[in-house]
This record gives C-alpha cells, structure tokens and sequence, in this order.
C-alpha cells in the first residue's frame, strides 16, 4: 500500500490565494452583474517595458533559424543575464556578488519553496508572522512542525511583527537555525534598517544560522537609505541566501523570471561540524531538478537592465506607487491606520475587525478584494492587505466604492 507525505495533512485546507480566488469566483457566479475590482494578489496589470517585448521578439526570431536556434540551456543561467544582475544589482551597489553565484530560475515563489531542501529536517525555523504563506507551508510539507494549533504550528519559532516593533521583528529569543526575512515585506509594505539588518547579520555569524532574504520588492525602495540587498552590509556573504524576482519589478509575473543568489562563502554544517557549501548544494539541486528559463525569457529579463530597460521598469513602479499613495489617502480619510505602500506595492491596513469580515464586506458592498490578513498568520488578524497592482482607473473606482461604502 502506497502511504502518502502525511506532513500535508497538517496543512491548512488551501493556498491562501485560491482560496481568495474560490470566494471571489463563488460570488461573482451569485451576482454575475457586479464589476469586481482586484486588489488582493500582488499580479501586476500593465504590459511589459517596451525593451523586454523587443529583446524578447528578437530571441523568438533566433530561434526560427537553424544559425541561431538553441536547445537547452545552462541550468544556472546564460552568462549574459547572471553578468547584467550581478553588475546592475549588486556590484553597482557595492555589494560583492559574482556572476556565478546567481541562480536564473522561473520565479522567486519555487526558488523560496524549494531552499528548504537543502536543511535538516530538525533545523529550528524561525518565520515572520504575518508572512507570505510559502515560506510556511513548504517547512510543513518537508516535516519540519507538528500540528496547527490555535492558529499556529508548533515546533515552529514564530517572529512577530506588529504595530508594536514597526513590523520588523526582533531576535528570537530560543536559538534557532534558519530565519526567514522578507524587506520591503510582503504583506505589511514595512521596510527594514540597514542597522535593524544587520543586528540579524550579526546574529546568523554568531549562531552559525542562515537567513534566507527574500527582496522581491526591492525594485520598490525609494528611500535611499534603506537596503536594497542584504550583501551591501557586512558579513551578510556568509549567512545569507538572497531570492529576487522580474516579477513585480519588471512585470514578468506572466513571464517567468527570476533569481536566487548563493555567495561562494555560504556555509552549513553536517553532524560532526563541518563546513558544507551551500552553493554546491543548490548547484546540485538546481541542475537536477531544473532545466533553466527559456532563452527567450532571459532575453527579455537581460534588457531590463538596458538604459531603456531600466528607466521603463522605473516608470512601471513609480506607477503602482501612485497607486499606493492613492489607496493610502483613503484609507486616512477614512480613518484607517496604514502601513507600508511607500517602498513596496502593499497597504497594510487594520480593519477594526475580524479580517476575513472585512474581507467579505469589501466584497460585497464595495466589489473589491483584498487579501485578508488572517490568511497570513495569527498577527495578521485585524488587518487586510490592499495590493496597489492596478490600474490607475481601476484603484480611483475601488476608492470611490470603499469612500461610499464605509464612510
Ligand atoms: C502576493 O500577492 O503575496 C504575491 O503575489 C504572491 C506571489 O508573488 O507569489
């Protein structure tokens, strides 16, 4: 008899956003006449910069003639992408990261789920609450919690972030192994110090721990001050994993692109202590288990960092942070409290009451979906998240709807 992972038994019913997605379907099917407006999943609506369609039209083209057609590709990454990241996003920023210890894979979502293979299963995990759900329910598929209980999996090391620390979490009190951080986060829209950063630094070097940095918002930073990636602070080489996505920053959730930086210094340990490199492990399971982008798509992603790429992607977010401000005044002048929105795409806001009540009453009286807080951990409870991926048109709408409705 074939048994299965019973460890995804102990998951909660959905993924977050189907399940968003089902509630959203149910109702429209019940009152097909209502116009929703979409502001709960981070999926961004505008085409993508003219320079990616372009470089992307010429590597389809290459690929019609026998001279310049390619088959599979290094599964790392062509060099031409890997050499235009590690210049434009690292070096440029003084941070020391070379071309081959950047991974080129399908989307920050797989690389952040996929990490945790390369840890023991008793590594003591530490995770933000509220937090993006994948970082949890892969953690619970591997094995690594017990059951859920009162809203939370035990065997876990929960990281609080709440009105009370700025929604930056502090050190852990109990040891723990592996730290799961995301800045600008993902779902309160809070950023983090490059001093606050480095406290964790200091704390991963102290306890030969790891943090595994998720900067998928970093493309929203427009406060100079705060880091952009976690190798621009010292000793961050090696402690930490840094994950990066064209998705948000250059519209490419459609496409598929992103990265996965795993310094040459990065280490963990096996039983009798020694040192292991975790960029040969990920080497390892990257060329195992995946067979690179597509050539065409790496193109595309390689122009973002063209003079035209650049300014077009910046326009692209300088437009959903537009949004942001947008979604922000209304919710002041409702009399909302709000975080976030002015480094990164989300809103936090408190909604005074149970999370998923004002989910359904957003739904309902406005027609507009949020993601309810709950959905992302017990501290998310008494919030919503408003996404400002839209259009400007459409966000104008929504906050007119929420105005008459909740006034
Ligand atoms: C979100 O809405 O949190 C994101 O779109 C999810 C993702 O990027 O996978």
């Amino acid at each position: 008899m074939l048994h299965i992972n019973e460890h995804y038994l102990k998951l909660q019913a959905s993924y977050l956003f189907s399940d968003i997605a089902r509630r959203v379907a149910a109702f429209q099917e019940k009152h097909p006449e209502r116009e929703i407006i979409k502001m709960g999943i981070g999926d961004v609506t505008n085409p993508l910069p003219p320079a990616c369609i372009q470089a992307f039209h010429q590597a389809v083209d290459e690929m019609a003639s026998s001279e310049s057609f390619r088959g599979y590709g290094p599964e790392q990454g062509y060099s031409f992408l890997r050499e235009a990241i590690a210049k434009h996003d690292f070096q440029s920023r003084g941070a020391k990261v070379d071309a081959d210890e950047i991974f080129i894979s399908d989307g920050a979502k797989c690389d952040t789920g996929n990490i945790q293979e390369l840890f023991a299963l008793d590594a003591r995990v530490a995770i933000p609450d509220p937090v993006y759900p994948v970082y949890l329910d892969t953690n619970v598929m591997a094995g690594r919690t017990g059951a859920f209980q009162d809203g939370r999996y035990q065997g876990l090391v929960y990281l609080d972030s709440t009105a009370e620390n700025g929604y930056v979490p502090s050190l852990p009190q109990e040891p723990v192994d592996l730290i799961y951080l995301c800045f600008p986060n993902n779902p309160t829209g809070s950023t983090i110090t490059k001093a606050q950063l480095q406290t964790w630094i200091d704390y991963a070097r102290e306890h030969k721990a790891l943090i595994l940095f998720d900067a998928a918002y970093e493309a929203f930073i427009r406060d100079e001050s705060l880091p952009h990636s976690i190798y621009e602070l010292d000793g961050a080489r090696e402690v930490a994993i840094e994950f990066r996505s064209f998705s948000k920053s250059a519209g490419f959730t459609g496409t598929r692109c992103a990265y996965t930086v795993v310094p040459k210094d990065c280490m963990a340990y096996d039983r009798e202590g020694k040192a292991h490199s975790l960029h040969a492990l990920w080497n390892r399971r990257h060329s195992t288990k995946f067979n690179g982008v597509s050539y065409p798509v790496q193109r595309a992603a390689e122009a973002v960092y063209s003079e035209q790429g650049k300014a077009e992607c910046r326009a692209l977010i300088d437009d959903y942070l537009a949004n942001a401000r947008l979604i922000a005044e209304a919710m002041d002048q409702l009399g909302y409290a709000h975080v976030g929105g002015k480094n990164a795409p989300y809103i936090w806001v408190q909604s005074k009451r149970d999370s998923w009540e004002f989910f359904d009453a957003l739904l309902e009286q406005a027609g507009v979906v949020c993601t309810p807080g709950a959905g992302f951990g017990k501290c998310g409870q008494g919030y919503i998240r408003l996404s400002a991926f839209n259009s400007r048109a459409n966000v104008e709408k929504a906050m007119e709807r929420i105005a008459t409705a909740f006034k």
